[in-house]
């Protein structure tokens, strides 16, 4: 018997043993493809330089190789509930034999490094064919919980360096889910909202007030760093999206939010100061300051779901501001889509908001333009002769195509531009876009924009450097080539001046036309490649 048994334990242990070692080989493969750690890899390599990179990239590494052992426990104690009754013996000898493997490898680590994190470490950051487009793969989390969400494009010259004019700028997205608040926070960067979608309440705390204003699709709001405010989304199933433009007041391109909730995840910066600091600054005991400041659960965080009534008395906007120019000047929001749209027609609307409409914008240099490209339709091509566009497609799909001067390797353009390479060529970038997609045209950059055959494309643009812009049309009414004489058109064409009206002279659409697509003829292929 006693024989028996011992031989069943060792059965047992040994058959434990393998299977945790199965699984450790099975996560091995998944490793390379996980998504999480990619993106954390990434945003190390982004965000950081040499020994800071190096030290994030280690952590990413860490933090994921926990939670793979995590995870390899549970699922050796989930197998031991398959293969023995659960409370016998034999099910928690393998239970414990789990949690024994678990410990060693806390206690070694290194012990599963090897062979898995090679393939890991060569991956390079691949060049940049296209440096002027991010996707959904190339956001940036700041703060994910289930209740709401920050997200950023990288840094602009980190990603390229063709992009460094406007490298103290970000883009971010903040999403705050229904019946949620997103508590107190301020940037150290001043921000432009713009609402995608949703409805809500954002409460500003400024220096000697406070103000409410009503959040819907189109609305403007500028706030300068520093700025302590709240966002409600009183909606019970739509999210609350806002697409912001950030400006760093400190570093070039970073940014951070500062949290005054209390919570863990992420932590309120209250907490980082000693205790005996904060019991001088608020003449209040630990214990009163423990309370406070540790109330709210692990994983909760700045987005907070809240009560029908606690959502009501935040959303109630009675003492609010008001809307520009009602408000105090530098202080309301701008209703973009209150106003008639700047340029109409069956292709397409444009709204516009400039410091004149919107006087906020004036100290940062910003306009900001929303274009509802009909489906089938296209905007362009034109070019914005100083400011560079960084535009967020909010609604549809479609692609747009830009000449470029640049080759596809920016790594590459000086060097050639030393060694004198001659001449000047034109790139063609042309990319799919959808909603979600950032895309920047940089100052002098011809650029159509086309909407697919599946309905509209909607974009917001933020021009940088507006303040001198004027957007030249490349075809259509008041084109610039309309404008020339007789000797420029003849000369610049090498052409009868009537030769050249007749193509420049024939679309008299402005700024929206008919898209690619309905030149299509049977037959004769496609009108332009
Ligand atoms: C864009 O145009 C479509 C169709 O004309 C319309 O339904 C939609 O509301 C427009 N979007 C905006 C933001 O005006």
């Amino acid at each position: 018997m006693g024989m028996r048994r011992n031989l069943c334990f060792t059965l047992l242990v040994l058959s434990v043993l393998v299977l945790s070692a199965s699984l450790a080989l099975a996560n091995t493969l998944e490793l390379d493809k996980d998504p999480e750690l990619k993106s954390c890899r990434r945003q190390c390599k982004e965000e950081f330089k040499d020994r800071q990179k190096k030290m994030c990239l280690q952590k990413c590494e860490d933090d994921y190789r926990q939670k793979r052992r995590e995870k390899q426990n549970r699922e050796c104690q989930v197998k031991c509930g398959e293969m023995y009754d659960e409370g016998g013996q034999q099910w928690q000898v393998c239970r414990m034999t789990c949690q024994n493997n678990y410990m060693n490898e806390i206690n070694e680590p290194g012990s599963d490094q090897g062979q898995e994190w090679e393939g890991g470490q060569e991956e390079e950051e691949e060049e940049d064919e296209n440096p002027y487009v991010f996707e959904s793969h190339h956001f940036l989390s700041k703060v994910k919980t289930e209740h709401g969400r920050i997200l950023s494009i990288p840094k602009f010259d980190r990603r390229s360096k063709l992009l460094r004019g406007i490298r103290r700028y970000r883009v971010a997205i903040l999403q705050v889910n229904p019946e949620t608040v997103l508590t107190p926070t301020h940037l150290d960067a001043t921000s432009v909202f713009f609402v995608s979608s949703g409805q809500g309440t954002i409460n500003v705390i400024h220096e000697d007030r406070r103000d409410s204003f009503k959040l819907e699709k189109g609305v403007l709001l500028r706030l300068r760093a520093g700025t302590t405010f709240s966002i409600v989304n009183h909606r019970q199933r739509d999210k609350l999206n806002i697409i912001q433009l950030l400006r760093s007041v400190n570093n070039a391109g970073l940014f951070e939010p500062f949290f005054l909730a209390a919570g863990s995840n992420p932590e309120s910066f209250f907490t980082t100061f000693s205790s005996e600091i904060l019991e001088a600054a608020f003449k209040t005991s630990k214990g009163e300051l423990q309370r406070l400041f540790s109330r709210r659960e692990q994983g909760q965080g700045v987005f907070v779901k809240a009560s029908k009534e606690q959502i009501r008395a935040l959303s109630d906007r009675k003492e609010g501001g008001g809307i520009w120019p009602f408000g105090s000047q530098s202080r309301g929001t701008h209703r973009l889509f209150k106003q008639p749209p700047t340029q109409c027609n069956n292709f397409g609307q444009l709204y516009e908001a400039d410091r004149n409409v919107y006087p906020p914008l004036e100290d940062e240099d910003l306009s900001i333009s929303y274009a509802n490209i009909s489906q089938d339709a296209m905007i362009g091509p034109y070019y914005n002769a100083e400011a560079t566009k960084i535009a967020v497609v909010t609604d549809g799909d479609g692609y747009f195509e830009m000449a470029c001067p640049h080759v596809s390797k920016s790594s590459d353009d000086e060097q050639q531009q030393q060694e004198g390479r001659s001449g000047v060529t034109y790139h063609k970038i042309r990319s799919a876009i959808k909603t979600g997609s950032v895309f920047i045209v940089p100052a002098g950059h011809p650029v159509v924009t086309v909407a697919s055959n599946r309905g509209n494309l909607e974009i917001v643009c933020f021009e940088v450097n507006a303040k001198h812009n004027v957007r030249y049309m490349l075809s259509g009414k008041k084109n610039v080539v309309t404008k020339m004489n007789r000797e420029e058109k003849e000369l610049t064409f090498d052409a009868k001046r009537e030769e050249v009206d007749r193509v420049f002279g024939k679309q008299d659409e402005e700024l929206f036309f008919q898209g690619p697509k309905w030149r299509q003829q049977p037959g004769q292929g496609r009108a332009y490649e």
